[in-house]
């Protein structure tokens, strides 16, 4: 099973744009789509729904759906930043600084820009552009299918990120890019999201995903922490 944990270990966010005429070929996204259904969840609840988007006009709606950052995304953003490969090597948790627009990036100037400045547009272009894909899932959380005594329904939540986990893995086996945009389950962005696609008001957008074939495939700098040092045995 060697194997399984190469794919484990291969896949990755795809943070670049997927070319939008390229589809993604209908028995792979049915393949996607079973991966994901067949995910445990805490009772077996199955506990979520899926939208799955590749109309062109319904695409471009979306990804016109403006996200305001918070100050405390900001705040709490920078603490996982480095601002070096040799700092995020060193760390082996979080994530390199260049993703985020250059106003995110200095402490004292959160306080003062809780949202993107002009210097910022170059980075907003590219943002935007990368944004082009040619499918989109949605996964939606049905609180309804509940968690047994599960407080804050937590059981249920870890379930999504089981479905989320089946859906990416099996896009890796595919050699399909995947890339998760949690900004649009933000109050405002999921109010837009679920007039766009008439999603019932009962149910919420767990987390969205990006899918496609990137037009310039990127790598970028991967860690984790060792095994041995998140490890206890037989006792913390
Ligand atoms: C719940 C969750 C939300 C995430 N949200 C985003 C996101 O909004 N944008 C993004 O680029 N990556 C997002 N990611 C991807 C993580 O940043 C990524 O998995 C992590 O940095 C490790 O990199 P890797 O996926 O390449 O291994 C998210 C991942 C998870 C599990």
């Amino acid at each position: 099973m060697q194997e399984l944990l190469t794919l484990i270990k291969g896949r990755q966010s795809s943070r670049c744009a997927f070319d939008p005429d390229r589809s993604v070929p209908k028995e792979a996204l049915s393949e996607i789509l079973e991966a994901g259904c067949w995910a445990p969840t805490a009772h077996n609840m199955q506990n979520f729904e899926i939208v799955v988007v590749d109309d062109k006009k319904l695409l471009e709606k979306i990804r016109k759906i403006h996200f305001p950052i918070s100050e405390t995304f900001l705040q709490e953003n920078y603490l996982q930043l480095s601002f070096s490969e040799e700092e995020l090597k060193r760390k082996k948790t979080g994530v390199l600084s260049t993703m985020f627009p250059k106003s995110w990036l200095h402490p004292g100037l959160i306080a003062e820009h809780s949202h993107v400045n002009e210097t910022d547009q170059p980075f907003l272009e590219r943002h935007h552009q990368m944004l082009s894909c040619p499918l989109m899932i949605f996964l939606l959380y049905d609180p309804k299918r509940r968690a047994p005594d599960s407080d804050g329904d937590f059981l249920g939540i870890m379930s999504l990120g089981c479905v989320m986990e089946n859906m990416w893995l099996m896009a890796a086996s595919l050699g399909i890019g995947f890339h998760v945009v949690s900004a649009l389950s933000g109050s405002y962005p999921e109010a837009e999201l679920k007039k766009i696609l008439r999603i019932p008001d009962h149910l919420s957008l767990a987390i969205a995903f990006r899918l496609g074939y990137p037009v310039t495939p990127t790598s970028y700098l991967r860690v984790r922490r060792d095994v041995d040092s998140i490890t206890h045995h037989n006792g913390f």
